[in-house]
């Protein structure tokens, strides 16, 4: 017998982890003051993308003696700004749990091809032992592993007195989880994240130490235009004040503001943090009563209050081989897009099959609400065959 349809909807049903849902009450009518046409070096459009600066250092509590700068290519490009400007100088710990941050690994291995690397990994739903990390080394690791919806809980891990430079891929998880900056020498994130602003220019974030070793140290290969931060020596100080590298959209700057006015609408970064917890909360409320579903990270601190992860544990499933088990949370997810209820909350391309839900500051707690019924009735519609 088919199971019956929950009578509730989720009043949008965007869950994608990237670009995540727009904040609730967004229309195209947010964009109607960007600056179009008009030159990004302009009075107003410099002012724009200062702006954007001001406003998220102000949300986030960046320390003032940090910089923020916005960057060409979205968190790829800032972080590969960051790995490019910033290695060499030392050897260096590289940490990954999931997609990303073995992307970030395979680069310096393979593309920067540093000498002393020490890649400490874990697979999907660990951490790797953050016991083992030297930091008089630099250190690259992700905050918010987005395609396993694994988190470090703090930065209690990392010594305030550290030799080495923390590089920090936060793009899942700035504006949702409370970020230590005196931790954090390098942090960078995208618009299209959890503010849901459009995937254009990163952001990346400098402490006075990074910023010493980008006046001491001369990375031994050549430097693009785009990922030049520093020249003869010199701090590009401008871009830290909006002077863009290269020409940003200032349709995707309008979004970022409106994204940065709606997070002070909402109680800032306290605010953000409590939409998100709340949105993880549900989800653990629903799991716990739930016997075929669990989290794909391993222990409860460690779950992302973003990038959601689910695995199915119901025997059934996992009693099948590996090729039929993706195809139930293919069949899954695919009917809860028929359905219109969940849309792209399937789970990484390399990632274990399962279900992601994105519960960043954006999602309303409602909609989470009203999609885990339907989780329930699409697994026991598959299972039924
Ligand atoms: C942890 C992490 N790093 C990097 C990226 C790449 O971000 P972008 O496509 O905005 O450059 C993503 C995108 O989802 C991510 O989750």
């Amino acid at each position: 017998m088919a199971a019956p349809k929950p009578g509730n909807r989720p009043a949008n049903p965007q869950f994608s982890s990237g670009p995540c849902a727009k904040r609730p009450g967004w229309s195209i009518e947010a964009l109607k003051g960007a600056l179009v046409g008009r030159s990004h070096r302009s009075k107003p459009g410099k002012a724009k993308l200062e702006q954007v600066i001001n406003l998220s250092k102000e949300i986030l509590g960046i320390p003032a003696d940090y910089r923020l700068g916005i960057v060409p290519a979205s968190d790829t490009g800032a972080v590969e700004m960051a790995l490019w400007s910033l290695l060499g100088a030392r050897g260096v710990d590289m940490l990954a749990w999931e997609s990303f941050g073995k992307d970030w690994v395979t680069d310096v291995v393979k593309q920067l091809k540093l000498p002393d690397v020490r890649s400490l990994t874990a697979g999907y739903g660990k951490l790797p032992d953050l016991a083992t990390v030297d930091f008089d080394r630099d250190v690259v690791f992700t905050w918010n592993g987005t395609t396993s919806g694994v988190r470090v809980a703090n930065g209690d891990w990392i010594p305030a007195d550290r030799q080495g430079l923390t590089i920090c891929d936060a793009t899942s998880a700035a504006f949702a989880m409370d970020l230590p900056w005196d931790k954090l020498d390098v942090v960078t994130w995208s618009w299209q994240k959890v503010l849901g602003g459009e995937a254009a220019h990163g952001m990346l974030a400098l402490s006075p130490r990074a910023v010493e070793r980008l006046l001491n140290h001369t990375p031994a290969w050549p430097m693009p235009k785009i990922f030049r931060l520093a020249s003869n020596g010199k701090l590009s100080e401008g871009i830290f004040k909006g002077e863009t590298i290269n020409t940003p959209s200032m349709i995707a700057v309008e979004d970022a503001l409106d994204g940065l006015n709606w997070a002070q609408s909402v109680g800032g970064l306290e605010g953000l943090i409590g939409r998100s917890e709340a949105n993880l909360k549900a989800v653990a409320d629903w799991v716990a009563k739930t016997d075929w579903v669990d989290f794909l990270a391993e222990t409860a601190d460690g779950r992302s209050c973003t990038s959601i992860c689910l695995k199915i544990v119901d025997p059934w499933a996992t009693e099948q081989p590996a090729e039929a088990q993706a195809e139930i949370a293919k069949k899954l997810t695919s009917l809860l897009e028929k359905e219109g209820v969940a849309l792209d909350a399937g789970s990484y391309r390399d990632a274990p099959p399962g279900i992601r839900i994105w519960g960043g500051a954006t999602v309303e707690n409602a909609d989470i609400v009203a999609l885990l019924p339907w989780l329930d009735w699409a697994y026991a519609t598959v299972k039924a065959g």
